[in-house]
């Protein structure tokens, strides 16, 4: 399976992915997670991504493009990936095509979860991550079992930087004027699949997976 996940900022992009590496033991290669990891680092990539981010725009093409080719040159990526948040704008959607036209892979499918704007607001401030394996929750929607502790490894529980409301609408905006004309992209290539994304998590995920499987002809 070679999936592209695209959608929204708190689409949930992320949510799904952990459900999707879990069943297919696939590699999950995020842009926002590389860009947190290097801020965290303190690398020179992670200061110069880190004055994109906090504005809600997005990182320059050539960067962001650089360390997709990196990320996808591991041999694991072969069997199958899930790349979410990436491509984000057309000049990065030519430069998977070449990448994965060198490599002899086909998209199996790109998947779109689709939530209204009005939606995605309480969706990321509620947002929660743990620090330590990286795991989900949301305060409301998804809340784990003891207030800022993580159901799966004890972790702790904290906020994204950017997830402040200012900053999300930001980035809507970004979505909205860079990402979204991808969707025409993606339907000329035939590989486009759109999933209603305000369902419950279970439901979102037994659509994307029975879309996916339907494709992959299993
Ligand atoms: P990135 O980290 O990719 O952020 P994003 O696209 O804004 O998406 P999010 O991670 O916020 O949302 P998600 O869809 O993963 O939702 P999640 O599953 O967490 O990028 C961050 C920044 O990095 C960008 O702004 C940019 O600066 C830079 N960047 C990254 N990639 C780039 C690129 N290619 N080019 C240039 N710059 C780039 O869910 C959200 C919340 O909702 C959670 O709390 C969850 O529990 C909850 N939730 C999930 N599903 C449901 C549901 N069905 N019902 C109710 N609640 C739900
Ligand atoms: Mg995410
Ligand atoms: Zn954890």
């Amino acid at each position: 399976m070679h999936i592209l996940l695209m959608g929204p900022p708190g689409a949930g992009k992320g949510t799904q992915a952990e459900r999707l590496v879990d069943e297919y033991k696939i590699p999950h290669i995020s842009t926002g997670d590389m860009f947190r990891a290097a801020v965290k680092q303190g690398t020179e990539l992670g200061k110069e991504a880190k004055k994109y981010m906090d504005a809600g725009g997005l990182v320059p093409d050539v960067v962001t493009i650089g360390i997709v080719r990196e990320g996808l040159s591991k041999p694991e990526c072969k069997k199958g990936f899930i790349l979410d948040g990436f491509p984000r704008t057309t000049e990065q959607a030519e430069a998977l095509d070449d990448i994965l036209k060198d490599a002899g892979i086909k998209l199996t499918a790109v998947v779109n979860i689709e939530v209204p704007d009005s939606d995605l607001v309480d969706r990321v401030t509620g947002r929660r991550i743990c620090k330590s394996c990286g795991a989900t929750y949301h305060v409301t929607f998804n809340p784990p079992k003891v207030e800022g502790v993580c159901d799966k490894c004890g972790g702790s529980l904290y906020q994204r930087d950017d997830d402040k409301e200012a900053t999300v609408k930001n980035r809507l905006k970004a979505y909205h004027s860079q990402t979204e004309p991808l969707i025409d992209y993606y339907k000329k290539q035939g590989v486009y699949m759109e999933i209603d994304g305000t369902q419950a998590i279970d439901k979102v995920y037994a659509d994307v997976k029975a879309g996916l499987e339907e494709r992959a002809g299993r």
